[in-house]
């Protein structure tokens, strides 16, 4: 049986790099006989300056059914100024398929792309777990006397004990079936008790399920600092969607930038989603400049999740060689184009 992908390509430039994703995964079905199938859909601006329409109508249904993973590039335009078609497709498909897991690996691949002075590869290898589903994110709230002076604006933040647990527990087993032996807690709860008193409840019972892993916690703002303080300290760290956001953009630096982030939603034993962390970057787009090696390394991530992690450890080192070697675009400090970048990395896996 062939494992079926769902491809959205999106906006800017998330069309180009979702291509040369496209192309690894062909150079690695033909050469490395994968059982792969992919259908592409045209959700995104176009469509929606077309049609009106952004998420269609029974679209999670259809991804539940007839797909295995879905690879998304990135969604975006500055052509319509309310984002919320591409929230509605992005978190739509996040909160729809009920993928709870934002799992974002942070993992220098080369000294020379990070910038903390005298990091190397040792120091900066460790993965955030963000909740993906609920916390500010969840769309509940209102506004009251809407554009006038007095005008209040009520953003909730919801966190369920289900919610919190589930994604906990996540990072729990991700550290011990990986032999890692720390998981790091933040929240914000000196500030916000009922919500964040909530993950310091919760985390304090699932430890005990624990007693091999060393557990910690820290407030989100020391967590920042710490993190470029110290990167080398973290392994597994678990936190709240909002906070995930902020601290995934954080971290993606520390390895050389956005150009260089994947992630993955999932919901474990169900279709889940793979993206670059980048946006649709409208400035860079249709000039072949933008980086496709996030996207690549995501569709490396699709690959371990579908049971082929060897070919997911190729696609890694391969973009560690085009790092090593300056086969890169401008934001890494190389000359060459996104079709060149991706060919290139194609051809490493001949
Ligand atoms: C991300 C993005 C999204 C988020 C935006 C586009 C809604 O920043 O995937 O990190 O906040 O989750
Ligand atoms: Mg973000």
């Amino acid at each position: 049986m062939n494992k079926r992908i769902a491809l959205i390509p999106g906006d800017g430039i998330g069309i180009e790099v979702t291509a040369e994703a496209v192309k690894l995964l062909q150079k690695l079905k033909a050469s490395r006989s994968l059982p792969l199938e992919w259908r592409t859909f045209d959700w995104g601006a176009e469509k929606y300056l077309r049609e009106g329409i952004s998420l269609p109508e029974g679209a999670i249904e259809m991804l539940r059914r007839e797909f295995d993973a879905i690879l998304i590039g990135a969604v975006g335009d500055p052509r319509i100024s309310s984002l919320k078609y591409a929230v509605d497709i992005l978190l739509g498909i996040r909160s729809g398929l009920d993928l709870y897991v934002n799992q974002r690996p942070v993992k220098l691949l080369s000294r020379k792309l990070c910038p903390l002075k005298s990091r190397t590869e040792q120091d900066i290898n460790f993965v955030i777990f963000r909740e993906n589903t609920e916390g500010l994110y969840a769309g509940m709230g209102g506004n009251f006397k809407r554009d006038t002076p007095e005008e209040i604006a009520v953003q909730e933040d919801v966190n369920t004990r289900k919610g919190v647990e589930r994604i906990l527990v996540y990072a729990f087993e991700y550290a011990r079936s990986g032999g890692l032996t720390r998981v790091c807690m933040s929240d914000k709860s000196n500030a916000m008790p009922q919500g964040h008193g909530l993950w310091q409840r919760t985390f304090a019972d699932v430890c005990k399920r624990y007693p091999d892993i060393e557990p910690r916690h820290l407030y989100v703002d020391t967590l920042a600092m710490e993190m470029v303080k110290n990167p080398a300290q973290f392994q597994v760290i678990a936190t709240c969607n909002l906070f995930g956001d902020i601290l995934s953009d954080l971290a993606a630096q520390l390895q050389g930038g956005l150009g260089l982030a994947p992630s993955a939603n999932i919901h474990p034993g169900a279709v889940s989603m793979f993206e670059p962390v980048h946006g649709s970057a409208p400035d860079l787009a249709g000039k072949d400049l933008a980086n496709p090696l996030a996207a690549m390394l995501a569709a490396g991530m699709m690959l371990d999740h579908l049971g082929f992690p060897q070919v997911a450890a190729e696609i890694e080192s391969a973009v560690s060689r085009a790092i090593d070697e300056d086969k890169t675009t401008p934001d890494l400090g190389g000359t060459m184009g996104t079709r060149e970048v991706g060919d290139w990395i194609c051809g490493t896996l001949e």
